[in-house]
């Protein structure tokens, strides 16, 4: 089948996935934990959410490098439109939402420990920041949980009723 993705589209979607994936379960446990440890949770959230937020740069670099594969013909305006759509939007939740991440670790007055490397504060402790960016970033967060229960639920839509094979476009394998 060779109506696929890139093997960088393909390796980047699913790297993003487990990272964003991690991201979720961990963030929302962060508070679940004692206070005492929470700081830990919270640098190691921010460690992995940086190395997200540099996967999703070389993600946006190489999809405009390189075209998405065309939709199965037949496909109707109306599906071709909407599923541009969520995937358009799928980037742009996770880039605002690296963005609030960003806003809340760095208006917290804290750097980024990442063992071999600290990457300094580069702010003073701001509320009037912090909290509109940690609620941007907690409904950012159950934004693009929905949004990708959505774009699932398509993906096997397409696998399990129509049979077109379209979750194969985003498999790795040989072509
Ligand atoms: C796709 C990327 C990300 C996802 C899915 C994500 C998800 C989450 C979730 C679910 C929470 C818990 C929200 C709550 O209920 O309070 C959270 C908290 C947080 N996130 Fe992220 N995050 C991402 C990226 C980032 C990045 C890039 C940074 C910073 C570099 C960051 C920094 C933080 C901070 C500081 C908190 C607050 C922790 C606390 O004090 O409870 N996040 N994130
Ligand atoms: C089990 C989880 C997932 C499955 C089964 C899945 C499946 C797929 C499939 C089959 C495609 C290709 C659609 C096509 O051929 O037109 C795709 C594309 C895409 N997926 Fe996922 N996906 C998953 C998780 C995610 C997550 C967590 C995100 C980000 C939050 C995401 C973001 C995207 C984006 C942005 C595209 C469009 C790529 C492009 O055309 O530039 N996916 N996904």
């Amino acid at each position: 089948m060779e109506n696929r993705y890139s093997g960088g589209a393909i390796a980047y979607h699913w790297i993003m996935a487990v990272l964003i994936g991690f991201l979720w379960i961990q963030g929302y446990a962060i508070d679940l934990g004692p206070n005492a440890t929470k700081a830990w949770w919270v640098n190691l959230h921010s460690a992995v959410g940086v190395i997200a937020t540099l996967a999703l740069f070389g993600r946006i670099a190489w999809r405009v490098g390189h075209r998405p594969p065309d939709l199965p013909t037949g496909t109707t305006p109306l599906v071709r439109i909407s599923s541009h759509a969520v995937h358009m939007l799928l980037y742009a939740l996770m880039l605002v939402i690296c963005i609030s991440g960003f806003l809340n670790i760095f208006a917290r007055g804290r750097g980024i420990d990442f063992g071999f490397f600290q990457f300094p504060a580069i702010m003073a402790s701001d509320r009037a920041i912090t909290r509109p960016a940690d609620t941007a970033h907690k409904y950012l967060a159950y934004a693009t949980f929905a949004l990708t229960i959505l774009h699932i639920l398509a993906a096997l839509w397409h696998q399990l009723f129509l049979k077109d094979h379209l979750l194969l476009r985003m498999m790795p394998g040989k072509k």
